[in-house]
């Protein structure tokens, strides 16, 4: 019984290991769940041999720790995010296994998948800090760790090989048993403690405001809107620098449009993984309606590549002329709404032409050019699988490859899970509470004739109301935050909806001036739009604070005058000031777009570093450097 209880977190709740059996820990620490899947899928590798007892641990369920030093074998599965972090809700675990208190675990034998992504500096630091980590704790690594470019299935399933192969060398340890029950007691309190609010388990908060922030008439493409949600009971708390986590819906048409092209019944049961949704109060099983399982699970904008190699294998001569006649003709429309793309010829073919291929036994022309289609995507290589998906919905694939009939089941599994989004929050605690406020942007745009704008900002903006229910959690930003003494000055750079964690900033710093009565440093904000009468987000609350000396305001209005003028426009002609509060110790913040205006800005410090320095480029890279390593420059910014 005691070893049932070490199992509570895992999906092998079973009676415990049979005296034949090792047992096999799974620990994974994911943000979107793609090493969940990984640690499931060696679960079930495990299971298979039959020699074995895995458990399947989430770092997030272990923050105060685990009792390493009660396994035998330990596999990890973890991925790294942005500036080679670990995924936010495994961060307390990872800090745990850096620290002083995490075990030595001599006689463990272990491996790690490291996950990440090439394009990234950090290549996979979060699984190679734990690989190393588990060395130096005293563990043996049964085969080397791998470290995986993005979704590479092919070195996933060549490290899952090789580890449960070198397990299954591994002798029986006599004492896992009786050692693994006693530290039961440990793994079961940290695993029975409250689960907290989180990407897995959202908060239905209620939405008290949104409100437009933009004079849309003079800019038809772009909006801002201010959404306010009330955390009531949850004890959800944050402070400046978190963003707020957004579970969004799918547009009903889009669900409609899909259901329709599948030909499927929407009340359909499915079964739904369950890593793709997970609710606040726990349903029996992840059973649930197509439409539901389409509208909160599945990403219907952009499906795995394995779609494409799915609708190749599943291409098929239809049975009957009239079948044909259907799928000719079905692909070049749906629900009335033309394609107008032409990449693929729209049925072109004359009905009875085709027809009469059917019956002589020849591939109908369209299914011929449909295959050939596919093949070529699927020789072109990622980048250009990804620039075919970017402006179609799984719909319109499945409609340009309209011969091909794959099950519903197959299409499901090649699609992604909805993720959610995150927002920089805008406000502060101080002011109220038990609510948060973000600043988010909806920009639409057309695409293959159609209409588009984002899957959350289309939610948030058009289909939620005021009184509504939002799932929402709290994204902790630990690498962004207002230094620990309110005396320094703080110089923040953020044009658009960069300026959201800013108001934030500003609205701690003054409301906590009142009860904390500290000197408050200078701060400096440099915001950018396209026009003063336009676009200008909390204007009026931005003037104010500067208008009582609280704030030195630069503003760059874009399309105001003949030429552009950005914000690192602003930041070059007031060299000196930035340069002399850098001097006194400030804080430099920037968020926002990270294809552009980052990349600009930084190039716009460093030549203010180095003019006055006097010393060159180098030493201009240095002082930024030192800048970085004292966490006084801090970047939130987004592609
Ligand atoms: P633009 O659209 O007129 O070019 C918020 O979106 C503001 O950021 C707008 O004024 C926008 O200007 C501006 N912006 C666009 N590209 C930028 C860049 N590379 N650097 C800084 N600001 C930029």
């Amino acid at each position: 019984a005691a070893a049932a209880a070490a199992a509570p977190a895992g999906a092998a709740a079973d009676a415990g290991p049979a005296p034949e059996q090792k047992p096999v820990a799974v620990l994974y620490g994911t943000e979107y769940g793609f090493s969940k899947e990984i640690a499931e899928k060696l679960i079930g590798k495990l299971k298979e041999c039959g020699q074995f007892w895995p458990r399947l641990l989430d770092m997030a369920d272990h923050a105060e720790g685990y009792p390493l030093d009660s396994e035998q074998a330990l596999l990890v599965v973890c991925s790294t995010q942005g500036d080679g972090v670990p995924p936010s809700e495994a961060r307390e675990f990872c800090d745990w296994l850096a620290g002083d208190l995490a075990p030595k675990v001599a006689g463990l034998s272990f491996s790690v998948c490291a996950l990440g992504d090439t394009s990234y500096t950090h290549f996979c630091a979060c699984g190679k800090a734990v690989d190393a980590r588990l060395e130096a704790l005293g563990g043996a690594r049964c085969v080397p760790r791998a470290d995986i470019n993005r979704e590479d299935w092919k070195a996933v399933d060549a490290w899952i090989e090789a580890a449960v192969a070198s397990l299954l060398q591994l002798p029986l340890k006599t004492f896992a048993q009786s050692s693994g029950s006693a530290s039961s007691a440990v793994l079961q309190q940290s695993t029975q403690k409250q689960k907290r609010w989180g990407k897995q388990r959202p908060y239905y908060g209620t939405v008290v405001a949104i409100e437009g922030l933009c004079n849309i008439r003079s800019a038809e493409d772009k909006d801002t809107i201010r959404v306010e949600v009330d955390l009531g009971d949850s004890a959800l708390t944050y402070i400046p620098g978190d963003a707020l986590g957004i579970l969004p819906t799918n547009c009903p048409q889009v669900v409609e449009e899909l259901i329709h092209v599948l030909g499927a019944d929407g009340e359909a049961q499915v079964s739904v993984p369950a890593w793709h949704y997970e609710e606040a109060e726990p349903r029996s099983g992840t059973t649930m309606p197509l439409h539901e399982a389409l509208s909160k699970c599945y990403d219907l904008r952009s499906p795995k590549p394995e779609l494409l190699q799915l609708l190749l294998s599943t291409i098929k001569v239809p049975a009957s002329p009239q079948e044909l006649h259907t799928l000719e003709n079905g692909y070049a429309s749906s629900n009335g709404k033309v394609h107008e793309e032409a990449e693929l010829p729209n049925g072109k073919l004359a009905n009875g032409h085709a027809a009469n291929g059917l019956q002589n036994g020849h591939m109908p022309k369209v299914l011929q050019l449909q295959e050939e289609r596919l093949r070529e995507l699927l020789a072109s290589g990622e980048s250009s699988i990804e620039a075919y998906f970017e402006p179609r919905h799984v719909a319109d694939v499945l409609q340009d490859f309209s011969f091909a009939k794959p099950a519903l089941t197959q299409v499901l599994g090649a699609l992604r899970p909805l993720l959610p989004r995150l927002y920089s929050i805008s406000s502060s605690t101080l002011e109220a509470e038990r609510r948060v406020q973000i600043t988010v942007a909806t920009v639409r745009y057309q695409s293959l004739g159609r209409a588009r704008i984002g899957v959350t900002s289309t939610y948030l903006a058009e289909r939620l109301k005021v009184g509504d229910k939002v799932p929402v959690y709290i994204h902790k930003n630990p690498d962004f935050r207002l230094p620990a003494d309110p005396a320094r000055p703080i110089i923040m750079v953020g044009p658009g909806t960069g300026l959201a964690p800013f108001r934030a900033f500003m609205q701690e710093r003054l409301l906590g001036r009142a009860d904390g009565g500290a000197k408050l440093g200078e701060a400096v904000l440099y915001f950018g739009c396209r026009r003063s009468d336009q676009d200008y987000l909390y204007g009026d609350l931005l003037e104010s604070w500067a208008a009582k000396g609280a704030l030195t305001l630069f503003t760059a209005f874009s399309r105001q005058q003949a030429h552009k003028v950005y914000v690192q426009d602003r930041l070059r002609e007031s060299g000196d000031l930035v340069w002399r509060l850098l001097e006194a110790g400030a804080h430099f913040y920037v968020c926002g777009d990270a294809a552009h205006m980052a990349g600009a800005v930084e190039e716009a410090l460093l030549s203010i570093i180095e003019s006055s320095q006097g010393n060159g480029p180098d030493a201009a890279r240095v002082y930024l450097a030192e800048l970085t390593a004292q966490q006084r420059y801090q970047r939130d910014i987004w592609y």
